[in-house]
């Protein structure tokens, strides 16, 4: 049997890097189902589908292969259809558009069947809104990160400035709490905290606390055989 980690939580609360460093310090894949959506999202405003259950959208579901490569060990890159797609899901376009397509059940219920062969295969850390409550109810493992939203506006935007990218700071608290509402008021499986997960507020925590957190809680888990 896999063991599956999942840690959901809100846009921007540092859920994607501290995933990528657990599984790298348990030698488990990093299972971004985010950059999923995005994926997807992508795919559709390039095919110029609108947000809607048609029966193009489903064809276009059935048509799309996305994989997770890691690069030297450390960076993962995003591949649909062969094509990395990395940078390109992570655009403005793309960012602004992805609650909208994520709220379709036809897509939500197509990626979760891709999560779910992913993690009966392998050792995942699986990062989502969904993965403790829908993808994985399961898991061995739950955790749901919060922060205060300031916090994570303020991430985002050294995130993005270190990117080379200029950023608004209140532009983006703006956008977050737009796509928090989008996302947790959803009808389809809506962020929410499963209720056997351990919250972990990350407002005062760094990278390295939260990621030491949970590595030592999985350890312990796997370790007692729990
Ligand atoms: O984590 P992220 O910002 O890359 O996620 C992008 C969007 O995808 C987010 O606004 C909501 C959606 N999403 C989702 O609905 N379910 C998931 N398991 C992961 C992401």
């Amino acid at each position: 049997m896999t063991t599956v980690v999942a840690i959901d939580g809100p846009a921007a609360s540092g859920k994607s890097t501290t995933a990528k460093l657990v599984a790298q310090r348990l030698g488990f894949v990093h299972l971004d189902t985010g950059a999923m959506y995005r994926a997807v999202t992508l795919a559709c405003l390039e095919y110029q589908l609108p947000a809607q259950e048609t029966p193009q959208m489903a064809e276009l579901l059935a048509s799309l292969a996305i994989q997770f490569k890691s690069v030297g060990g450390e960076e993962q890159r995003t591949i649909l259809n062969g094509q990395d797609v990395t940078d390109r899901i992570r655009s403005p376009e793309v960012t602004g558009q992805v609650s909208r397509y994520s709220a379709l059940a036809m897509i939500r219920e197509h990626l979760a069947d891709m999560q779910r062969k992913m993690g009966a295969e392998l050792n995942v850390v699986c990062e989502g809104r969904d993965i403790g409550t829908r993808v994985f109810p399961g898991a061995r493992f739950k955790f749901y990160l919060v922060a205060d939203q300031e916090v994570r506006a303020k991430r985002r935007y050294d995130e993005l400035r270190s990117l080379g990218r200029k950023a608004s700071l209140k532009r983006i608290a703006r956008e977050l709490q737009h796509r928090d509402l989008e996302d947790s008021t959803r009808e389809h499986s809506p962020l929410r905290r499963a209720d056997d997960a351990l919250i972990v507020d990350t407002t005062n925590l760094t990278i390295r606390e939260q990621v030491d957190l949970i590595v030592a809680r999985v350890e312990a888990g796997l370790r007692s055989g729990d």
